[in-house]
C-alpha cells in the first residue's frame, strides 16, 4: 500500500432471513454503494441484486464440513481489501452477531485497526416466527426465549445444559439443529420437557420456498423424515408453537400476508 492510500471501511451487514424487504434501510443503502461484497451461503439472490453491477462479489459460503473459505482467511480477506482502500460489505444471513461469527471478524478488524461498523439484521428466529404467526414470547405462555445452536464443530458432541433448556415457560429456538434433531428432542424429554410440547420447524423462512412442519417433541423426527424440509431450517420449541394454528391460520384468512402462498404451508402442515 502506498503512503497515500486511504484505508477503507468494512461493514458487517445483516442480510436478514431472505426476504429483501426485511433488510434495514441502512443495510440497503450501504449494499447499494459497496465496492466489494463478501457474502455467505444464506444470502438470497434478491438481496445480492441490490449490489451495484460493478462491485466485486466474493462468495465465501460455508456449509457444514464443506467450508469454502476458512474463517481466518475470510477475516484476512476483509482486512486486506479494506487496507487497499475499499468499502467492503461483509454480508451475512440474519444478524451478524447471532450465530454469524461476526464478532470473530470484528475482533480481527480491531486488531488490524480497520474502521468497521455493524449493521444489524433480522435474525432467522424473528423472521420465521413472524411469517408463521408464532410469537416468541406470549404472556402466560412463554416469559422468555432462548436462541441456541444445535450444532457443534464436527469433532465435538452436543454439550448443552438440557435441564436448563427443558423449561416449559421459555421458548427454545434451535439454529442449525436439523442434523441433531433426534438427540435434541430426546434430551429435552429426558430432562423433563413434556413430550406433547408443540414444535414447529421452518425451512427457508420468509422466502417463496418457505415450508413448515408442525409436530410435538415426540413426533418431530418422524415428521421431518417424511416431509424432508430443505435447509436452512429453524426449530421453534414451546407452547407458543401451538399458536400457529390460531394466529398463522387467521393471518391467511384475514389477508394479512403479502404472499399468501408462503403461509399456506403453515395451515396445511
Ligand atoms: C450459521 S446460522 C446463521 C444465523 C443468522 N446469523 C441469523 O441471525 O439468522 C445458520 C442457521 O440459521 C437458521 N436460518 C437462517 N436463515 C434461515 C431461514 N431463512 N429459514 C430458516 N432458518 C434459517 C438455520 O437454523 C441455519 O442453520
Amino acid at each position: 500500500m502506498s503512503n497515500s492510500t486511504k484505508i477503507g471501511k468494512v461493514y458487517l451487514v445483516g442480510g436478514g432471513p431472505g426476504d429483501p424487504e426485511l433488510l434495514t434501510m441502512k443495510a440497503h443503502r450501504i449494499l447499494g454503494s459497496a465496492d466489494a461484497v463478501v457474502y455467505d451461503r444464506l444470502i438470497s439472490d434478491a438481496v445480492l441484486d441490490i449490489v451495484p453491477a460493478g462491485a466485486t462479489r466474493i462468495f465465501v459460503g460455508k456449509k457444514t464440513s464443506n467450508h469454502t473459505m476458512a474463517q481466518e482467511e475470510i477475516s484476512a480477506l476483509l482486512v486486506s481489501m479494506a487496507t487497499s482502500g475499499r468499502t467492503v460489505v461483509r454480508l451475512k444471513g440474519g444478524d451478524p452477531y447471532v450465530f454469524g461469527r461476526g464478532s470473530e471478524e470484528a475482533i480481527e478488524l480491531v486488531r488490524a485497526k480497520i474502521p468497521f461498523e455493524v449493521i444489524p439484521g433480522i435474525t432467522a428466529a424473528a423472521g420465521a416466527a413472524a411469517s408463521i404467526g408464532v410469537p416468541l414470547t406470549h404472556r402466560g405462555m412463554a416469559n422468555g426465549v432462548r436462541f441456541v445452536t444445535g450444532h457443534c464443530r464436527s469433532d465435538i458432541p452436543l454439550d448443552m445444559n438440557w435441564k436448563s433448556l427443558a423449561d416449559p415457560n421459555t421458548t427454545l429456538v434451535v439454529y442449525m439443529g436439523l442434523a441433531n434433531v433426534g438427540e435434541i428432542t430426546a434430551q429435552l424429554m429426558h430432562a423433563g420437557l413434556d413430550c406433547h410440547t408443540p414444535v414447529v420447524a421452518v425451512s427457508r423462512a420468509t422466502t417463496s420456498e418457505q415450508q413448515t412442519c408442525r409436530a410435538t417433541l415426540t413426533t418431530l423426527v418422524e415428521k421431518l423424515n417424511t416431509e424432508k424440509l430443505k435447509s436452512p431450517v429453524l426449530i421453534i420449541i414451546g407452547e407458543v408453537a401451538g399458536l400457529a394454528d390460531i394466529i398463522g391460520s387467521e393471518m391467511i384468512s384475514l389477508g394479512g400476508s403479502d404472499d399468501d402462498e408462503d403461509i399456506q404451508s403453515v395451515a396445511s402442515a
